[in-house]
């Protein structure tokens, strides 16, 4: 049996999607502007309040990406235009698929990358995540390249992300970007 494709996405995944788009730029400008542009050894305890504010901006992400695989799986979403040729439509779904991916892997590479280090991963300044390992330098040495590397790589996905969702509202002039911001 087919089922008949919406033609937007619900507000609820909309919501989802552009907030957790938000947090994600945020915390990777932050994270991006401590581990660039500040040091330990300049800029001491700044360093510090600035990486704790990337981890408590970060960590949220989490939460929200459980709500947002559970109402991917259980609501439609609409179809990708019938004028994009396969080809194009399985590197879309590949380049949505990877996104997902660092949303899962930035959280918690970042999250080990902080434990194996010795400190903690606070949500929101209100809480902080069990800690799941003990302080390990040798876990360390893989996880803090493994998010610095990681970050870069999602930080080029969402460029492209960004190109292709203009370039289908602009250039196409498809539903493509507006199946994410309308309801009717
Ligand atoms: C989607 C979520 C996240 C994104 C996009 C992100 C992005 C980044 C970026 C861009 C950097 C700088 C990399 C560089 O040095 O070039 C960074 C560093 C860092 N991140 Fe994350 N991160 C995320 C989640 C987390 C979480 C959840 C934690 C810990 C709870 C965390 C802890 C750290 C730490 C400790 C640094 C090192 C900062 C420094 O050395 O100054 N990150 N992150």
């Amino acid at each position: 049996m087919t089922t008949m494709k919406p033609k937007y996405y619900t507000r609820t995944a909309q919501c989802l999607h552009w907030i957790m788009a938000v947090i994600f730029i945020i915390a990777w400008l932050i994270g991006f502007y401590s581990g660039n542009f500040l040091s330990y050894e300049v800029n001491g305890s700044f360093k510090g309040s600035v990486i704790t504010l990337h981890k408590n901006i970060a960590t949220v992400l989490i939460f929200l990406l459980v709500v947002r695989i559970f109402w991917r799986y259980t609501h439609p979403v609409p179809e990708l235009p019938s004028t994009m040729s396969p080809i194009m439509k399985k590197f879309a779904h590949f380049g949505h698929f990877m996104l997902y991916l660092m949303l899962i892997a930035l959280p918690i590479t970042g999250c080990l990358f902080s434990w194996s280090a010795g400190h903690p991963a606070p949500v929101l300044y209100l809480f902080e995540i069990p800690r799941l390992v003990q302080t390990n330098p040798e876990l360390l040495a893989i996880v803090k390249p493994l998010h610095i590397y990681l970050s870069w790589f999602a930080g080029f996905l969402i460029v492209g992300h960004i190109v292709a969702a203009l370039k289908h509202h602009f250039i196409d002039k498809d539903n493509v970007l507006l199946s994410m911001m309308k309801s009717k």
